[in-house]
């Protein structure tokens, strides 16, 4: 179980997308042994074409993507953690980077083929979020989340982190469930990495909502 209030645990989290954001990939690196950018990495093999990703912390992901040529927009809610991602790119001219928020996108409908989404905070469970992930997507555009990062529980170091992250995030058994936006079912999947397994969850559209993007506002 979680022994954090999850109070608390919000109020820390806000403070590291905010005054805090950067040491957010120190972070991320150091308490999960290097595997966070395995774990986001793990979103790239599912998606093609036009790609938006939601809540994109300091674009680390994206980074990686446009080095691969994907055609990639990327949107925090966080000032600070979009000045972060716009450094990340400097001196060469930032790509496609917006301050937005997921629950009211600044995008027309059926605009992008997939939306990625890693380590969702609440967002991703507020139903205006839900809605409007399935507004922009084509009718055949699908949704990557990587829900969650577990690691190994290998030697003293990664047992204690493992144990660490259970009191901060909750036990495994309690890893987040969540549901999938209206007219998408979810596949999961666990994607394992050197030290740890990813949850990757990837959304489609059921057939019956297979309908042109206008009609799904
Ligand atoms: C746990 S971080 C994940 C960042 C990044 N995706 C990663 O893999 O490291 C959650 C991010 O979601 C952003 N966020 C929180 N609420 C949001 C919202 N309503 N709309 C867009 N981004 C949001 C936060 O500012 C933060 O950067």
């Amino acid at each position: 179980m979680r022994l954090l209030p999850l109070r608390l645990v919000r109020w820390l989290f806000e403070l590291l997308y905010g005054p805090l954001a950067p040491t957010y990939d120190w972070v991320s690196r150091v308490f999960f042994l290097g595997q966070w950018a395995h774990w986001q990495r793990a979103a790239l093999s599912e998606v093609s074409g036009r790609v938006l990703e939601v809540g994109a912390g300091t674009g680390a992901l994206q980074a990686e993507a446009v080095r691969r040529g994907l055609d990639w927009v990327a949107l925090d809610r966080s000032p600070a953690m979009v000045r972060l991602a716009r450094q990340r790119f400097h001196p060469l001219a930032p790509p496609a980077l917006l301050l937005a928020d997921a629950t009211a996108l600044p995008l027309k409908a059926g605009q992008v083929d997939w939306v990625v989404s890693t380590f969702p905070s609440e967002y991703i469970v507020a139903p205006a979020t839900g809605k409007e992930l399935a507004r922009v997507l084509r009718p055949d555009g699908g949704i990557v989340v990587v829900l969650a990062g577990v690691l190994r529980p290998d030697g003293p170091l990664g047992w204690l982190l493992d144990q660490l992250h259970q009191l901060v995030l909750g036990s495994h058994g309690q890893l987040p469930s969540l549901p999938a936006p209206p007219g998408f079912s979810w596949q999961p999947r666990w994607v394992a990495s050197p030290r740890g397994r990813a949850l990757v969850l990837v959304g489609r559209r059921l057939e019956r909502s297979l309908a042109p993007a206008e009609d799904l506002r």
